[in-house]
C-alpha cells in the first residue's frame, strides 16, 4: 500500500512545554493530530484550572494560523490538591484528567505524590465526577532496579487502586513491559494504556550498545526485546484498551547531552509516520486507525474526529536538529530515513 487515509488521529499524551520550545514543537503536533492531552509537568506545575486555562491560551497563541488543533488539558495531582479543584476541573470543558506522578519518578515530578494512599479521598472525588486519572506508573524506591520500576508499581499499587476505585477511569501511561500489557488486558474496560513509538520500535540496546545515546533515553526506560514484542502485539491487536500516546518530550540538546542528561524523546516531528511504519512492518496497517484515531477518543468519552489525515509512502530524511530560539532539539531518529509522509 502506498497511501493510507485515516480519521485524523489524536495524541493522548504529549509534552509541549512553554515559551520558545512550545512555539517550535506545537507545529509538529498540530500538523498531525486534531487533539492532544497536554502534560502539566511544567516548572512550576499546572495544578489549578485557572493555570491550565492560561497555559491552554499560550498553546493556542503558539499555533500556526488556521490550525484546528484542540489542546486537552490536565492538572498535576499533588499532596495538596483539594477536592474542590477536582470539582472545578470536572466542570471545565477543557480539562480532561489529572496526572499522577510519583514524587521523583521523572522530569519535574518533585511536586508529585509522596504516598499514594493519601490521595484516596481525591481519587474518590475523581471517580464520582467521572474525570480520568493518568498515571506515570513507576515506583521510585532507591532499592528498586530502574528496569523493574513499572512492574513493581503495578504489583504494589495499581492492583489495589483498581479494586478500591472500580469506576475510576485510569490510563496507565506509556507502558513498557509485558507485565503492564497483561495487567491491562485483565482489567475492566475502565483501565487503558497508551504506548509510545520508541517503546514499539526499540529495545534497550538502542541507547546502550555502541556508545551511550541520550536521545533514546526516556522514562520509563526502554526495556528488553521480549517487552517490545508484547507491546507491539498489544498495539496491533485491535484491543481498544491500547491507544496512541507519543510522550513526545522535547529538551534542549545541552540538557540531554550532559553528565546528567534528562529523560525524554522528542517524536512530534514524525509521530504518526513512526506508528504507520511500525504497523506496516507488523503487517497490521488495518489496525492503525483504531489505535491512532478511535480508541483514545472512545475511552475519554469524546467524539471521534470527523476529518481525515492522509499519509503516503515516501522517504524523507529526518533533520539532524530543529532550532528552538537559541537552543536546538534533537529529534528521534535524527538524520535517518522516515518511510511515510503526511500529505
Ligand atoms: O522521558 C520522559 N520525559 N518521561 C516522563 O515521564 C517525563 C518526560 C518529560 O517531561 O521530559
Ligand atoms: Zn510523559
Amino acid at each position: 500500500m502506498n497511501k493510507i487515509t485515516i480519521t485524523t488521529p489524536d495524541d493522548w499524551h504529549v509534552h509541549v512545554r512553554s515559551g520558545q520550545l512550545l512555539r517550535t514543537v506545537i507545529t509538529h503536533t498540530a500538523k498531525r493530530f486534531k487533539r492532544a492531552i497536554i502534560m502539566p509537568n511544567l516548572n512550576p506545575p499546572i495544578t489549578t484550572v485557572t493555570q491550565a486555562l492560561h497555559y491552554r491560551n499560550e498553546i493556542l497563541h503558539a499555533l500556526p494560523e488556521n490550525s484546528a488543533f484542540n489542546p486537552l488539558m490536565t492538572l498535576y495531582l499533588t499532596d495538596t490538591t483539594s477536592a474542590e479543584e477536582i470539582h472545578n476541573a470536572a466542570d471545565c470543558e477543557h480539562i480532561k484528567g489529572f496526572k499522577l506522578y510519583p514524587s521523583g519518578a521523572t522530569t519535574n515530578s518533585q511536586s508529585g505524590i509522596s504516598q499514594l494512599e493519601k490521595t484516596y479521598p481525591l481519587l474518590d472525588a475523581m471517580q464520582k465526577h467521572s474525570i480520568p486519572l493518568l498515571i506515570h506508573g513507576e515506583v521510585t524506591d532507591n532499592d528498586i532496579d530502574i528496569f523493574d520500576r513499572e512492574k513493581i508499581f503495578i504489583d504494589r499499587h495499581l492492583a489495589t487502586l483498581t479494586q478500591k476505585f472500580p469506576n475510576l477511569r485510569i490510563i496507565l501511561e506509556h507502558i513498557t513491559t509485558q507485565e503492564a500489557v497483561h495487567f491491562i488486558q485483565e482489567q475492566s474496560s475502565q483501565i487503558a494504556a497508551t504506548i509510545t513509538p520508541q517503546h514499539l520500535m526499540f529495545n534497550r540496546n538502542v541507547f546502550l550498545v555502541g556508545g551511550i545515546k541520550p536521545h533514546y533515553y526516556c522514562l520509563p526506560v526502554i526495556k528488553r526485546e521480549t517487552h517490545r514484542q508484547a507491546l507491539l502485539a498489544a498495539a496491533t491487536s485491535g484491543n481498544p484498551k491500547f491507544f496512541l500516546g507519543t510522550d513526545s518530550a522535547p529538551h534542549p540538546q545541552y540538557r540531554k547531552e550532559s553528565n546528567c542528561g534528562c529523560a525524554g524523546c522528542f517524536s512530534a516531528h514524525a509521530a504518526i509516520e513512526f506508528y504507520t511504519e511500525i504497523f506496516e512492518q507488523a503487517g497490521a496497517l488495518n489496525k492503525l486507525e483504531g489505535f491512532a484515531s478511535h480508541f483514545g477518543a472512545d475511552f475519554y468519552q469524546l467524539p471521534r474526529n470527523q476529518s481525515t489525515l492522509c499519509l503516503v509512502k515516501e522517504n524523507w530524511t529526518i533533520p539532524a536538529t530543529y532550532p528552538a530560539g537559541n537552543d536546538e532539539i534533537i529529534p528521534l531518529n535524527a538524520g535517518e530515513e522516515c518511510t511515510w509522509k503526511v500529505l
